[in-house]
């Protein structure tokens, strides 16, 4: 398996993150990708990739929620760490309207900035989406001729918009922990629709917890409940879901 999406970083982590590396391998976990957020978390999460270049990969980006009025000024620092060194998408980059849409346009342009740069870089893309699937799709039509490809990630829209995006572009969908709450049949339908070619596997931990953790801080090494419940939604064994979903990620970030 391969986790494409984990905040191994954060805070919540703190002092325990050899463990949390080494529960998700004994798991099955072969490799964890780490996305960026901002300047404040970037130094420590490239910092915990260096010391396991092997199992984590770190991604480059300006994270929707950290887009204020000075977006510009972290875009530079973000377009500097990239020339610096490898990484594997531009990410996690995107559209949040959940607190308001105080800085919807500067997010929509750090969007169209950040796509550019991946198109240049020759990087897939980590897609943050909440609660602004048109914007989106109008940035993405805009860009089209860049010919993005990427994944969005805890995907949370319906089978119709996941059509949608393929007719723009190349994308894929990650699924965590998400599927397995009771509330999920949105994403329990796109689950047993789309190809599972187009999925990939993440936990965004130390978020969004699978069941029956739920509630308490996620980790890698919960993947395999992820695992069980795509295969039981599609009605197919576990090892299919594992063997395809990690081909799948191996494809998409060229890893
Ligand atoms: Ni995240």
């Amino acid at each position: 398996m391969i986790d494409t999406h984990t905040h191994i970083s954060d805070p919540a982590f703190a002092g325990e993150e050899e463990d949390v590396i080494q529960r998700a391998r004994q798991a099955g976990v072969e490799m964890m990708l780490l996305p960026d957020v901002d300047s404040t978390e970037r130094g420590a999460m490239l910092a915990l990739a260096d010391r396991h270049p092997d199992v984590l990969r770190p991604m480059v980006g300006l994270y929707p929620g950290s887009v204020g009025a000075d977006w510009e000024a972290e875009f530079d620092l973000v377009e500097r760490q990239a020339a610096e060194r490898s990484f594997v998408a531009v990410g996690e980059i995107g559209l949040d309207y959940h607190e308001g849409k105080e800085f919807a346009a500067q997010q929509k342009d750090a969007l169209a900035a950040q796509l550019e740069l991946a198109a240049r870089l020759d990087l897939p893309v980590n897609i943050h989406l909440r609660d602004a699937m048109g914007d989106f799709l109008d940035v993405l039509r805009a860009h089209r001729h860049l010919g993005i490809r990427g994944n969005m990630h805890a995907f949370s829209g319906s089978y119709e918009s996941f059509l949608e995006l393929q007719r723009i572009g190349d994308w894929r969908i990650g699924v965590g922990g998400v599927v397995t709450f009771k509330n999920a049949a949105t994403l329990s339908d796109v689950v047993r629709r789309v190809p599972l070619e187009r999925i990939v596997l993440e936990t965004d931990a130390p978020y969004l917890t699978p069941v029956p953790y739920r509630g308490k801080r996620n980790e890698s090494a919960y993947l395999p409940l992820v695992v069980r419940k795509i295969a039981e939604l599609r009605g197919i064994a576990p090892e299919e879901v594992d063997r395809v979903t990690t081909a799948s990620a191996h494809a998409l970030f060229n890893i």
